[in-house]
């Protein structure tokens, strides 16, 4: 995954004024593959991300579905802490993004976009067209992000969530 995935993020959050330059160094977030280990940190913020989380085991599932799945997790290097991860399929021309989640103390950085800009960059490159995912139609955040980053509602798939029960938006983007 690219080296300079960090930088982005720095510059993303410069951007937005929301740090002093002097504040954050240009290294201190860092995307890297996800592992056992990174587990405990990942449940932590998958339990207060959604009313219905995954369980260790989906994590564990993903980090060894090779070659379709790619887990990553996002680390603030100053503290070695995972505050996200992000985990998509790459299956020939297309994409599904099946989760992403950030730490509640680290949104409004602008890092879950920088990481997407960044990550769909990446598999532009390497070929892919087509990108998907589904969402709860009451996820305000999440579907004002992919907006911001030019997906659209495709459709509904009705009967999808449960706890509470609601249908998924299917929402695409062309790449
Ligand atoms: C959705 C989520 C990943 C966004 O992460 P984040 O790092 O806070 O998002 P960013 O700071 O990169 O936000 C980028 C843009 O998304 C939109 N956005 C993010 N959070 C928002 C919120 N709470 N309300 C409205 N818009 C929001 C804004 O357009 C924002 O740009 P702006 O800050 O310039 O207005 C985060 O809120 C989260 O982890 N939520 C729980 C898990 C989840 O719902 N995952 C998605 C499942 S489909």
């Amino acid at each position: 995954m690219p080296k300079s995935l960090s930088l982005f993020i720095f510059e993303n959050l410069k951007r937005r004024k929301k740090i002093k330059r002097a504040s954050l160094p240009q290294d201190s977030f860092y995307l890297r593959k996800m592992k056992e280990g990174d587990l405990p940190y990942i449940l932590e913020i998958e339990n207060v991300s959604f009313p219905n989380p995954w369980r260790e085991m989906t994590f564990r599932g993903e980090i060894y579905n090779q070659p379709i799945s790619f887990p990553f997790v996002i680390v603030y290097k100053p503290h070695k802490k995972v505050i996200g991860y992000i985990v998509f399929w790459q299956i020939k021309e297309r994409m599904q993004i099946n989760n992403i989640a950030i730490h509640p103390d680290y949104r409004r950085m602008g890092i879950a976009e920088a990481v997407l800009q960044q990550v769909l960059s990446e598999v532009r490159m390497g070929g892919t067209k087509f990108i998907t995912l589904e969402v709860r139609p009451s996820n305000i955040a999440a579907r004002t992000l992919y907006n911001k980053l030019g997906f659209d509602v495709m459709g509904i798939k009705e009967n999808y969530y449960h706890d509470p029960p609601e249908p998924a938006l299917v929402m695409g983007k062309k790449l």
